[in-house]
């Protein structure tokens, strides 16, 4: 894919959060879950420009990921499992968030985002009332498979998707004859009581991770962390505008999950300050060692060549498509001087990458009252919408259909006029820069699907 150059630059102030809620609702991409119920915290809806966007980003990653490699294959995991399963996985233990409670202000805070010197007077930072003990929380949401209430099996939604790629594991190798090293992708819902919701799509309790599991030899492990680091890394770089937001963080002997020995957080600068996007973990024979354990199943591997059995072990790297989404419309809004419109005036513009953009194209007749214009505008809409995600719009200004579009980071517009009943050429604009070239109707599906799809 084209890397994206667009002409922002590091000096552009970070976005506030609040633009993008409030673009989000007012153009459709994400509602606030049971809006009309007071809503759910930390559960989202995403509405009819988001679901396009949301889909556009994980079909991107599935083709980069998996249809595009020899040595990774996909599949699509139940979010319901053996509740042995989160034993196996260690969550059941270890899945906890430390918190402590206001007494007056009843606010919760986790021990660990806590000033220390909150935590050593015990002092609420929001109120300074005083804090209770620290209590120990359990982030898997729990539920029940069954309908009789003493047959009823306690179970857990899972709390993190790879899950499924390590019991789906001996399935994958017997039935597509994989041969180590090779991937298992996923892309599926997970679910945590997070204590502290928030952010927008930042931390939510119910969303959706993209997962790697790369199985290779313990020999050749560390090449082949190095290397997913790397392409992973390079992966995000493409599709953003402020490429010096991002970093490779590698994490601390403290912040290391129960399983890893290793991990990097690939990092993007936001008003939220640096935070997490994806995490690259060294697992090593953890889970797949675990789960042979739990369930008595040996999943170790036989080398067809040498004949050597062992555990494979795993470099995970595993990000999540809702902070994608969220991330994605930080690094692509903007607001700027309108050249075209009234002085003082501004645009409000997504600078997404074409190939992610909601909508692709959208057609407008110069006069909405002009028969002709209007005729050749529908038909020129309905030939491209069977291509691409298009839009026809025929209710304001040329200008003002302009802007609308700009907001949702619409790359192209057509405009059919007078020229175009003459000579079958239609003007197309483009999105970022606002210039515009003829093209004859007959070229422009061509001209379009070169620049909005990926190859
Ligand atoms: N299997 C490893 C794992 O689950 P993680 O760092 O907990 O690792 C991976 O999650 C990614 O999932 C994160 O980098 C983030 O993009 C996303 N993610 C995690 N918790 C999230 C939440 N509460 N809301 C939205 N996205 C989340």
């Amino acid at each position: 894919m084209t890397q994206l150059e667009q002409p922002q630059t590091s000096e552009t102030a970070f976005v506030p959060l609040e633009k993008i809620v409030s673009l989000c609702k007012r153009r459709g991409f994400v509602y606030p879950n049971s809006e009309i119920y007071g809503g759910v915290s930390g559960v989202y809806d995403f509405g009819p420009l988001g679901v396009e966007l949301r889909n556009n980003i994980r079909r991107y990653w599935w083709w980069s990921m998996v249809q595009t490699q020899d040595n990774v294959v996909g599949i699509e995991g139940a979010i319901l499992t053996h509740p042995r399963v989160w034993e196996a996985s260690g969550h059941v233990e270890n899945f906890v968030d430390r918190l402590v409670e206001c007494k007056t202000c009843k606010k919760r805070f986790r021990v660990d985002h806590l000033p220390p010197e909150n935590l050593e007077q015990r002092k609420c930072p929001n109120d300074g009332g005083e804090l209770m003990e620290p209590r120990t929380f359990n982030l898997l949401m729990e539920t029940y498979l069954g309908v009789v209430e003493d047959d009823r099996v306690k179970t857990y939604l899972r709390g993190e998707a790879c899950q499924n790629i390590y019991l789906d594991f001996l399935n994958v190798v017997k039935s597509s004859r994989m041969k180590v090293p090779f991937g298992i992708c996923q892309i599926g819902k997970a679910f945590r009581n997070e204590v502290t919701p928030g952010n927008f799509l930042f931390r939510q309790r119910e969303f959706e991770q993209w997962d790697l599991q790369f199985f290779v030899h313990p020999s050749e492990m560390q090449q082949w962390f190095d290397y997913w680091k790397q392409r992973r890394f390079e992966w995000y770089r493409g599709l953003i505008n402020h490429k010096d937001r991002l970093r490779l963080r590698e994490h601390g002997p403290d912040e290391l999950a129960h399983y890893a020995r290793q991990a990097f957080d690939i990092e993007y600068q936001t008003i939220l300050g640096w935070q997490e996007w994806e995490g690259v973990h060294w697992r090593q024979d953890w889970d797949l060692s675990r789960h042979s354990q739990y369930s008595g199943e040996d999943l170790s591997y036989v080398d067809e060549v040498t004949k050597e059995r062992y555990i494979p072990w795993i470099v995970e790297t595993s990000g999540g498509v809702d902070r994608t989404f969220l991330y994605l419309l930080l690094d692509a809004y903007e607001e700027q001087p309108d050249p075209q419109g009234k002085s003082g005036e501004t645009r409000t513009v997504l600078h997404l990458h074409p190939m992610l953009a909601p909508v692709k194209v959208a057609v407008f007749p110069l006069k909405r009252n002009n028969e002709e214009l209007v005729t050749l505008a529908r038909g020129i809409y309905e030939r491209l919408r069977r291509l691409m995600v298009a839009q026809y719009d025929d209710t304001g200004s040329i200008g003002r259909l302009y802007r609308r579009q700009d907001e949702i980071g619409t790359p192209y517009c057509v405009t059919v006029d007078f020229q175009s009943l003459e000579d079958q050429t239609v003007t197309v604009r483009d999105r970022d820069t606002m210039t515009q070239v003829r093209v004859a109707i007959q070229e422009l599906p061509a001209y379009l699907l070169e620049r909005v799809t990926w190859q």
